[in-house]
């Protein structure tokens, strides 16, 4: 069963609202295609601007963030409901940089899955290693910990809808982009795991990006990988260069 690539921009703390606009505006015909799923992720008070500036187009939104509670006192969070109200439809769970700087962890991050399935969206659940995890093998071993922990109480439908983002924290803004068979052979392993947790079926649907310093040079090769199923790009989607990751081929 052939999946459909899906390239995500992770915008991070990137772009006022009207600079968010301008970039759609600038990106408009760039990133129009049949062949892919394109979404960007975008900060939440660009939110509302960024989906009005997309309507019509191919391209959907996602958040960078969510919280788990429904609703209620938790000053400065924002809710599933909010974002599906405002017409998002991804979320980035779990990115290494809310896990490192906003001590994001698994049972919290398990927690802001489900809460998105509950809500109707479509989690983009990242992982990945550091670089002193890399030099002492244990990559796998700490990404199926990460997988594993992130889908407690998940169903396998849920999970073949959903998406995975292998992002080695090494590649991520450093211009350093992992070796297409170092990002195939994890991504293959995810996949794996997955199919161990759940079954083959579950294995081969999920979709699974690599993330890390990808650009319009290196795209076509990663994602022609077997277990590659695009991309989560950070720098380069705030560029034109974008239109060209989602047109790698
Ligand atoms: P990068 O970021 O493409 O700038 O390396 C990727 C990410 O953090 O999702």
């Amino acid at each position: 069963m052939a999946r459909r690539k899906i390239i995500a921009g992770n915008w991070k703390m990137n772009m006022t609202p009207s600079q968010a606009v301008a970039l759609c505006n600038t990106l408009k015909d760039l990133v129009a295609t049949d062949e892919a799923d394109v979404v960007y992720c975008v900060p939440a008070i660009d939110i509302v601007p960024v989906v009005e500036a997309v309507r019509g187009t191919n391209v959907e939104v996602g958040a960078e963030n969510l919280y788990f509670e429904d609703k209620g006192a938790y000053t400065g969070e924002i809710s599933a409901e909010m974002l599906v109200d405002a017409g998002v439809k991804y979320v980035i769970i779990g990115h290494s940089e809310r896990r490192d700087y906003f001590k994001e962890c698994d049972c919290l991050l398990n927690k802001k899955v489900k809460q998105a399935f509950k809500a109707g969206l479509t989690p983009i659940l990242c992982c990945g290693e550091s670089l002193e995890q890399r030099e002492t093998g244990v990559t796998m071993d700490w990404i199926r910990l990460q997988i594993k922990s992130d889908l407690v109480g998940v169903s396998a439908d849920q999970v073949k809808g959903m998406v995975i983002a292998y992002e080695p924290i090494w590649a991520i803004g450093t211009g350093k982009t992992a070796t297409t068979e170092q990002a195939q052979e994890v991504c293959k392993g995810i996949r794996d795991c997955i199919a161990e947790i759940y079954d083959t079926d579950t294995a081969q649907a999920v979709r699974i990006q690599y993330g890390g310093s990808v650009n319009a040079g290196n795209a076509a090769e990663l994602f022609a990988q077997p277990d590659i199923d695009g991309g989560l790009v950070g720098g380069a989607s705030l560029k034109a260069d974008f239109g060209k990751i989602v047109n790698y081929k």
